[in-house]
C-alpha cells in the first residue's frame, strides 16, 4: 500500500497514520515529524524549518523535495509507505509522482480527511505532545490525567508553537491556497478518496481501512 494522507492541519492525519501504518505494516513518514526531529537534534534542516514553521508557512520545496527523495530511497520501504504532510502543493504533488515513476511504484491511493474549521480550531488549541515520547494527546479529547504530564512516561506536555491561535490562522490560510489544490490533481489522477474524519478515533480509522481495502 502506498498511500498519501490529505487533509488540513489538525485533521488527525498523525493520529489515523499511527493505526493506518500498523494495519497495513509501512512506515509511517510525516514529513513535519522529521522537521521537528531535526529541530530536536538541532541540525541545520531543523534551524532552517524552524522560521517557517513557526510563522506557519511552507518549508521551501527546494529542502522538503530533497528530504523526501532521499527518505523514499531507505530500504523499509518493501511493503509500502504512508505520507503524512506530502504533497502539500501541487509542484510536490508532480515531484513525487516522478520520483515514484522512476521506481515504478505509482501511488495506490491518496486518502482526504475532510473536518470543518471551527471542529479543526478546538483540535489544535487544545493538542499537547509529550517532550519524551511524542504521545499526542488532547485536553479534552484525550485527556492526560494532569495537563502538563504524560500518562505514559510522566514527560512534560508542551503545546507546539505552531498550535498558537495566530499561527493556527495562518496555516488554515496556506492550506486553502497551496495544500487544498492537490485534492483536485489526485481526484483527476484518479487516486482520491475523501471521507469525514469527524467522530471516534476508532471508527474514523475502521472507515478508512474499508475505504482502503478496496483499492488493494
Ligand atoms: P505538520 O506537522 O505536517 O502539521 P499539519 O499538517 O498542520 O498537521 P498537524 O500535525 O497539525 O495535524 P494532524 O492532522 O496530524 O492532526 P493530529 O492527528 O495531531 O507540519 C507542520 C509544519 O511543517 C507545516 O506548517 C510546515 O511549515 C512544515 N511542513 C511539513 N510538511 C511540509 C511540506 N510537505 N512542505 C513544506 N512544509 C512542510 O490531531 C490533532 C489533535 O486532534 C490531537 O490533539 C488529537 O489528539 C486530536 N484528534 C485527532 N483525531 C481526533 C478525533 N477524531 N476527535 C477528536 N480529537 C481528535
Amino acid at each position: 500500500m502506498r498511500l498519501v494522507l490529505v487533509g488540513p492541519p489538525g485533521a488527525g492525519k498523525g493520529t489515523q497514520a499511527q493505526f493506518l501504518s500498523l494495519h497495513f505494516a509501512i512506515p509511517h513518514i510525516s514529513t513535519g515529524d522529521i522537521f521537528r526531529a531535526n529541530l530536536k537534534d538541532g541540525t541545520p534542516l531543523g534551524i532552517e524549518a524552524k522560521g517557517y514553521m513557526d510563522r506557519g508557512e511552507l518549508v521551501p520545496d527546494s529542502v522538503t523535495n530533497e528530504m523526501v527523495r532521499d527518505r523514499l530511497t531507505k530500504d523499509d520501504l518493501a511493503n509500502g509507505f504512508l505520507l503524512d504532510g506530502f504533497p502539500r502543493n501541487v509542484a510536490q504533488a508532480e515531484v513525487l509522482r516522478a520520483i515514484l515513476a522512476d521506481k515504478k511504484t505509482p501511488l495506490d491511493a491518496v486518502l482526504e480527511l475532510a473536518v470543518d474549521t471551527a471542529e479543526i480550531v478546538l483540535r489544535l488549541s487544545g493538542r499537547r505532545v509529550c517532550r519524551n515520547c511524542g504521545k499526542v494527546w488532547h485536553l479534552e479529547f484525550e485527556k492526560p490525567a494532569n495537563p502538563n504530564i504524560c500518562d505514559i512516561c510522566q514527560g512534560e506536555l508542551y503545546q507546539r508553537d505552531d498550535d498558537k491561535e495566530e499561527v493556527i490562522t495562518r496555516r488554515l490560510e496556506v492550506y486553502q491556497e497551496q495544500t487544498a489544490p492537490i485534492i483536485a490533481f489526485y481526484r483527476t489522477e484518479g487516486l482520491l478518496i475523501t471521507m469525514s474524519a469527524v467522530g471516534s478515533v476508532s471508527d474514523i480509522t475502521d472507515r478508512a481501512i474499508s475505504a482502503l481495502s478496496r483499492v488493494q
